[in-house]
């Protein structure tokens, strides 16, 4: 018999965030994020009892994909316990991301959250336990993506997410993900997030690399504490409308911060291009004349996303298309905004 589920998962896109890790995929710090919309994973997973000749294998944009292999298996080890049926089973995955592959823009996050969701709703069928999809399950489902991509437990809930313990809520913990979009005004809940794609090519250090080479530095204490304050000064900041001025100024220290993380140990490295650089003094002097709360954050990468109400958006895109585009890798940007979540596809 073979169990079959599919999900379309979206990316998110950090405002305060997730660098440094412990244990099983444990964060230093919490984070906050927006879960985007446009970026999306589709993800058809089946799974048939084949206690001879267990496996996994990769179908992506139709293409078989040994490379993602080895990073899924080694996921897989980690959930057996709780998953026992994975170990007799082979497991057919199949996906496609919304965003160009080669865009530069990490799909672990979307990848990680759709697989979770599948493979929980397939236990669901073959444990006779009814598939709910309820605070609980999705909290469930939000842990197991944790352990697949940190960030990718944030990708589980609709408008936006915190990871990682914070007095900011009693409910939060360094194991899952919670919601955090109701508790919003209503600004946010329809942000704007504009992603300047700067290079296509692969991040030339991987975000496991970086979250390691936190262990060795010497600021990162001061970073982790600064990171909660962070956290706890936007939540409160959110949760009013009116001050998206204040927002702009801690997503950006966030931003700047992380990078700085990066280049500040005894391996220091830079993913910010040039190109990268002049986008962010662009944001500076248009925020500054206009009086348009329009901010940058970054991933690590060097690509840079512009976050702002929707009410600018016919102003900033004028602004993109007239003084921005000239940066972007072939002219390319996504027009993204804040989204409503993952989506159980039929
Ligand atoms: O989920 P990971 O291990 O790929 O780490 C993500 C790290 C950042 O994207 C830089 C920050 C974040 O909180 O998403």
């Amino acid at each position: 018999m073979i169990h079959n589920a599919s999900w379309r998962a979206p990316s998110n896109i950090a405002l305060v965030k997730y660098w440094g890790k412990y244990g099983l995929q444990l964060p230093r710090n919490p984070s906050l994020s927006f879960t985007l919309s446009a970026c999306y994973t589709d993800m058809q997973v089946a799974v048939e009892h084949m206690p001879v000749t267990p496996g996994v294998s990769v179908l992506y944009e139709g293409q078989p994909r040994p490379s993602f292999e080895p990073k899924i298996r080694l996921f897989f080890n980690l959930i057996s316990d709780r998953f026992p049926w994975l170990k007799d089973s082979m497991v057919s995955i199949n996906s496609r991301n919304t965003f160009p592959h080669g865009a530069g823009i990490a799909s672990s996050a979307s990848a990680m959250c759709a697989l979770a969701l599948c493979l929980l709703e397939i236990d669901g069928q073959i444990s006779g336990h009814k598939n709910l999809l309820d605070d609980d399950w999705l909290r469930a489902a939000s842990e197991i993506a944790r352990i697949g991509s940190g960030s990718a437990s944030r990708s589980v809930f609709p408008i936006a997410a915190i990871w990682g313990e914070t007095v900011a809520s009693d409910n939060s913990s360094d194991a899952y993900a919670i919601p955090w979009g109701p508790q919003l005004a209503e600004v946010y809940k329809d942000y704007r997030d504009t992603i300047l794609i700067v290079s296509a090519s692969e991040k030339s250090v991987s975000s496991t690399a970086g979250h390691q080479l936190m262990e060795q530095l010497p600021y990162a204490d001061i970073r982790y504490s600064q990171a909660r304050d962070h956290l706890i000064q936007l939540c409160r900041i959110m949760e009013k409308e009116g001050d998206e001025m204040g927002f702009a100024a801690i997503v950006e220290a966030e931003a700047l911060q992380l990078h700085a993380l990066m280049m500040s140990g005894p391996q220091p490295f830079i993913l910010m291009e040039p190109a990268t650089l002049a986008i962010i003094r662009k944001v500076w002097s248009y925020r500054r004349d206009t009086g348009i709360p329009v901010c940058f954050t970054l991933d690590a990468g060097p690509n840079v996303h512009l976050l702002y109400p929707s009410r600018h958006q016919p102003a900033v895109m004028a602004w993109v298309q007239d003084e921005l585009v000239g940066y972007c890798s072939e002219g390319r940007f996504i027009e993204d905004r804040v989204g409503s979540g993952p989506e159980k596809l039929a």
